[in-house]
């Protein structure tokens, strides 16, 4: 049985001064139907890239090289673009982490929510407003008739997500893709948003890649977890193995970083790793982590990066990782 998302050996670059930045290098996972994968990393680790190379949507100048994106079997880089528009939104959709900057300030939510439905679904004003209603109750906005006629301004951060959540389920799509969702938004807002994710998910049977820099979120959250470091896959495991036999460096250093309770009103910390996350265009032979690993040895620089069975489901990038336990 194939999964419903396969993402294989994705390589998507930007051009730089010399030779070019792998924003994903090398990326593969996959996402079961009606799973929850989480994609988990530093600032800057290809994390939105990787999800934007999926929907075809990587800002200029960069650019997929390589690799092949299979939904439902059908590879989505070389689909006409007609065909890819039809499945962007429809089959899948995407939130961000701002919903601020992907709602228009100058229309109305209920505005915004009608268009989508009248692109995608075909639908004219009377039905799309109805519609819009519904959705806008279904994902916990009160008194949604009257806030269709609110600017993204007049709403809090959360409600301004919930819309955009709103827009994204408004055609049932198999496939979420969730950008550090709750992010921006305070840390009790956070849950509720994530707690909404998931009944929806429940409801339509919808999978979801959740994407975050939080290792505690997207352990509570999700089935699977893909960890990246520098454009590259380093460890993938069903969430609960990866807790109980972390198996690369980078994802020991995370999980020791991770705050052994969350004390009700402050925010998680960042897990801090010491050392710099690396500068793209200049990455070190072999390993990525090398420089700032507490194992790291000279075969550290023949290290391909293929991840290596390390248990059931498991995978790592570090060969060494038996040393790790
Ligand atoms: N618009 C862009 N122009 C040039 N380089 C970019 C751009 N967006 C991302 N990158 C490069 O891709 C890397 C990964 O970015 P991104 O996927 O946004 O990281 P993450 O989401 O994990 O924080 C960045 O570190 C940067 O080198
Ligand atoms: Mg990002």
């Amino acid at each position: 049985m194939s999964a419903l998302l396969e993402v294989r050996n994705l390589n998507t670059a930007f051009p730089a001064a010399h030779g070019a930045a792998f924003a994903a290098n090398g990326v593969s996972f996959d996402v079961e139907e009606g799973a929850t994968k989480g994609i988990v990393g530093e600032s800057g680790s290809g994390k939105s890239i990787t999800l934007r190379s999926v929907l075809g949507i990587v800002p200029e100048p960069g650019r997929v090289i390589e690799g092949q994106v299979l939904w439902r079997g059908r590879d989505l880089l070389t689909l006409p673009p007609r065909e890819l528009r039809a499945i962007r939104g429809r089959e899948i959709s995407m939130i961000f982490q701002d919903p601020t900057s992907s709602l228009n300030p100058v229309f109305t939510i209920g505005e915004q929510i009608a268009e989508t439905l009248r692109v995608k679904l075909g639908m004219g004003g009377r039905e799309a407003r109805a519609r819009s209603v519904e959705l806008l109750d279904h994902v916990g906005i009160p008194a949604a008739k009257e806030r269709l006629r609110s600017y993204p301004h007049e709403l809090s951060g959360g409600m301004r997500q919930r819309v955009m959540i709103a827009i994204a389920i408004s055609c049932r799509p198999k496939l979420l893709l969730a950008d550090e969702p709750t992010t921006a938004l305070d840390v009790t807002i956070q849950d509720q948003i994530l707690a909404l994710l998931a009944e929806l998910q429940d409801e339509f049977g919808m999978a979801m890649v959740l994407v975050s820099h939080d290792l505690g979120i997207v352990a509570q959250n999700c089935d699977s977890v893909t960890v990246m470091y520098a454009g590259h896959v380093i460890e993938d495991a069903p969430t609960a193995e990866l807790f109980r036999s972390p198996s690369h460096p980078y994802t020991v250093g995370l999980l020791r970083a991770l705050p052994s309770t969350r004390e009700p009103g402050t925010r998680r910390r960042l897990a801090q790793i010491t050392g710099q996350p690396p500068d793209l265009t200049q990455l070190p032979e072999g390993c990525p982590f090398r420089p700032r690993c507490a194992w790291s040895r000279d075969a550290c620089k023949d290290v391909t990066m293929e991840l290596v069975p390390a248990g059931p489901l498991h995978g790592t990038a570090c060969p060494f990782f038996e040393e790790l336990r």
